[in-house]
């Protein structure tokens, strides 16, 4: 029997209090890692400083470069995150490197002698095992924090629908659905993206993010999950080094949770006739919310009350200072680590390794259960044999 852990975090940080200058290294300055460079570029005002990036491709090393001037911060720039991590320059690391890339770098900022705390991207890692190897070498430096990028709980939409389903609103949850329709995955150096070895897999990849959100709306974990999805349309005639992309570019996606809750994906990733992206309905045994991204707007109802009762809402959060890529869940995901930094580890950061390990293992039964054609239980994945 494989249970789900909750890894018990107590932290001893020794720096970085209230009023400290936090120094950044970002380890990764592609699309993504230069997005955070200018979120954390807006949270200057608060003691935020960017002060050196690690990253093999030149043409990303520029393009960072001259973001960082025109900041008017001066950078060290490193080919690699170990260089960076041996300066001693920087308290916090933002690992934004491709997915395949995160085992390998989180180990090496966990074993190294100066502590780094961390804001690591989406996915955690791409199997389990490795998010397990991570969990199991974070919990031997309580001196760091590790934050997990899985941002999405933080667009403003999904924060009021999150906040409605908390304060019972709707009832006990018992079907969370998210559909996500959006534009196929975008060109990347080097073209990483387009293989399941690099990226884990798309449900891994992209949907760890819906898988988390489903976690939190049920307020349960996951026991099982069935999906059926393939590579129908995208990327068919694209061939790297003589191979063709592996990708799948949709799919159905059931789970079922421990407390009777079940939750569905429905991913389409040639759907750009979509006036949202993401469109979530959560649904308890009194009531219904609903979150629209990107048009930002929250219902919810009550059986009793019907349709003409239902609330329709814009939702909003003020302290966003940038809204970016991503509706300023960015800027809210560094105000929460930056946060959890200054209460010198009173505070937990809020999307733990926890959390990004269950989501990659929901992602992996998912792509397994396409490949099985069966139900696959969490258990099996979970499962250090077959990890
Ligand atoms: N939060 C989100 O919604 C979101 C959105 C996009 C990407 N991401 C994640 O961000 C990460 C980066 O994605 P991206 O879109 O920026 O990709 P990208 O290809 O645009 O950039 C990746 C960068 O990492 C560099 N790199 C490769 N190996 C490296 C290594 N060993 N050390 C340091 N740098 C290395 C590459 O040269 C490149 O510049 C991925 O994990 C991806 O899943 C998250």
């Amino acid at each position: 029997m494989v249970m789900l852990m909750i890894f018990p975090i107590r932290l001893r940080l020794s720096k970085s209090g209230r009023g400290e200058t936090v120094k950044y290294g970002i380890i990764g300055v592609g699309m993504m890692g230069r997005e955070h460079l200018i979120n954390l570029h807006h949270l200057r005002c608060q003691g935020v400083v960017v002060v050196c990036i690690a990253d093999p491709h030149i043409p990303s090393q520029q393009l960072a470069l001259e973001l960082a001037q025109s900041f008017d911060w001066p950078l060290k720039v490193f080919s690699g995150h170990q260089e960076l991590l041996d300066s001693g320059l920087c308290d916090v690391v933002v690992v934004s490197s491709p997915n395949m890339t995160h085992y390998q770098i989180l180990m090496d900022v966990l074993n190294h002698p100066k502590s780094h705390h961390v804001l690591v991207e989406k996915p955690l890692c791409t199997t389990v095992s490795d998010c397990r190897k991570v969990a199991n070498a974070a919990r031997r430096r309580p001196d760091m924090l590790v934050q997990v990028g899985l941002e999405y709980r933080y667009m403003p939409p999904v924060a009021k629908l999150i906040e409605i389903v908390k304060g019972g609103t709707l009832g006990q949850v018992k079907m969370v659905a998210i559909r996500e329709h959006r534009f196929p995955f975008l060109v990347k150096v080097n073209n990483w993206n387009r293989f399941n070895a690099n990226t884990g897999g798309t449900l891994v990849e992209k949907c760890c993010h819906f898988f988390d959100l489903m976690r939190l709306f049920a307020g349960a974990n996951p026991v099982r999950v069935m999906a059926s999805g393939a590579i129908d349309v995208n990327h068919k005639d694209e061939i790297y080094d003589g191979k063709v992309p592996d990708i799948i570019d949709n799919a159905y996606v059931i789970i079922e949770f421990d407390n009777g809750a079940r939750g569905m994906l429905d991913l389409c990733m040639f759907a750009e006739g979509s006036k949202n992206e993401q469109e979530i309905s959560v649904v308890g045994h009194t009531g219904k919310g609903e979150a629209f991204v990107p048009e930002s707007i929250v219902r919810f109802g009550s059986r009793t009350d019907g349709r003409n009762g239902v609330q329709t809402l814009k939702a909003e959060d003020r302290r966003i200072k940038y809204e970016g890529l991503h509706h300023g869940s960015s800027y809210l995901e560094h105000l929460n680590l930056l946060s959890a930094i200054r209460e010198n580890g009173a505070k937990a950061p809020p999307v733990n390794l926890d959390d990004g390990l269950i989501s990659v293992a929901m992602g992996v039964a998912a792509q397994l259960s396409i490949e099985k054609g069966r139900f696959v239980s969490i258990e099996e994945v979970l499962d250090e044999h077959n990890c």
